[in-house]
């Protein structure tokens, strides 16, 4: 069986990784990959955003199921062109993706089926904006409406902060069209939790819950990134807090898709925050997130390919999906200077006894070397049966990778630590 994914990072190489453990499965592209999976998948050179060449690299390389892992190409309808000509595919299609395409959307969405979230008031005009700023309690939240490669998001801690992040997402566009309409909703606080779920549109399955490392740097200090570590499970997330999301968020929102006839399949992301009114969502993701993944998957113990596949043909019902009990932890390590300017090109050096541990988000090969190629480099991950271990084990584990300028933070999971003493 050949199987195509779309996409390039570490939350790609996990999902590559993971599918490899199925032995029907015989050869895997990653369109476009990167350098560092070359042992794990042929690298195929096509954007993940190029859809009517991924569409023909499907037809001509008779390609049985696709993965369409991240956000950009799922919220353009990879999925409708490659089932279009007859390929299934693991994600939403177009319909579906808009609950992370557009949080005007998902916004209104919950409002009108009673999902918990924050409060919020959305605005196509400045002028109007900026008047109900004169009022509006402070902290506030400001978001623009489309896919912002996850920066669209600014915490204003004045009124002025607040609205100058107006101006710069309504006036001076610095997030393109993904401005033209934005949100401001209520400041909300507590612990976050990432739950991924699996699901066919019916039946909804969620993954063990996980924590991510959003800042830069120690101590949640730093500008924000694409995640610096992550762990799961995640420690606030109760048996009890579960069962309260179940009822009140993720059955209520498959069924509002369903309702609003944009039935979703494949991976929702509910992104949590455990608020003392209870569990709020504060984003949805259409995908896999990243680098959740990367702690998520390794704790998989069912068929992944099975499981996907059950999502696409609706009978994840009957479908085993079981994880190991234990802990996971997956430390970022990334170019010095990131989220902002950092050098590249750099010599990436993994020992063969931590590979299989490693999970490459920005590397190519320059002939047979490997070099650094982007802000986040890689993901090391480690599982154990608790979570000390685990975060010990993964720290044990950078000290096999190396590369010049490689910075990562050295705190992670310690926040879950502290719940669990
Ligand atoms: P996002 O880019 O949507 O993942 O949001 C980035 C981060 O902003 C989230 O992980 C939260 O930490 C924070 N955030 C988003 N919305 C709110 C809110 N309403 N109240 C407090 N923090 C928020
Ligand atoms: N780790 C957050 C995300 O994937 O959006």
């Amino acid at each position: 069986m050949k199987i195509m994914v779309v996409g390039g990072g570490g939350r790609e190489h996990a999902i590559i990784k993971k599918l490899k453990e199925n032995k029907e499965i015989t050869e895997i592209f990653a369109l476009p990959g990167n350098g560092g999976m070359a042992k794990d998948a042929t690298l195929v050179n096509i954007g993940a955003k190029d859809i009517p060449a991924i569409v023909d690299f499907a037809k001509n390389n008779d390609i049985d199921y696709a993965v369409v892992a991240p956000d950009d190409p799922l919220v353009l309808g990879c999925v409708d062109a490659l089932n279009e000509i007859g390929i299934d595919c693991f994600g939403p299609n177009k319909a579906a993706a808009i609950i992370e395409g557009s949080k005007v959307f998902s916004k209104n969405l919950m409002k009108k089926y009673n999902i918990p979230t924050a409060e919020y008031e959305v605005f196509t005009d400045l002028e109007s904006a900026l008047s109900y700023l004169e009022t509006a309690p402070i902290p506030t939240v400001i978001k623009a409406d489309g896919l912002a490669l996850g920066k669209g998001v600014i915490i204003a801690e004045t009124r002025e902060d607040a609205k100058n992040a107006v101006k710069s997402m309504m006036e001076d566009k610095i997030f393109g069209d993904s401005g033209s309409q934005v949100v401001i909703e209520e400041f909300l606080t507590g612990p976050e939790v990432s739950v991924l779920s699996f699901t066919d549109g019916k039946t909804v399955v969620p993954m063990v819950s996980s924590m991510d490392h959003k800042r830069a740097l120690d101590g949640d200090n730093g500008l924000n990134t694409g995640g610096m570590g992550t762990i799961a499970p995640n420690p606030y997330y109760t048996d009890e807090i579960a069962k309260e999301c179940m009822e009140k968020i993720f059955i209520p929102t498959i069924n509002a898709m369903n309702s609003e006839n944009r039935t979703f399949k494949g991976c929702l992301y509910f992104g949590l925050m455990l608020t003392p009114k209870g569990p709020k969502v504060i984003e949805y993701n259409c995908r896999f997130g990243d680098p959740e993944t990367q702690v998520v998957l390794p704790l998989l113990e069912s068929d992944l390919l099975t499981i996907m596949k059950a999502t696409t043909n609706g009978t994840l019902k009957d479908c085993e999906v079981k994880f190991k009990d234990g802990a996971a932890a997956c430390v970022v390590m990334a170019s010095n200077g990131y989220p902002q300017k950092y050098e590249s090109g750099f010599t990436l050096n993994i020992e063969e006894s931590v590979a299989d541990s490693v999970y490459v988000a920005g590397a190519k090969l320059d002939g047979d070397t490997l070099k650094t190629a982007g802000g986040r480099v890689l993901g090391v991950t480690a599982t154990a049966n608790n979570l000390e271990d685990a975060i010990n084990l993964a720290y044990d584990k950078v000290n096999y990778v190396h590369f010049d300028n490689a910075y990562y933070r050295k705190d992670i999971g310690k926040k879950a630590m502290e719940v669990l003493k």
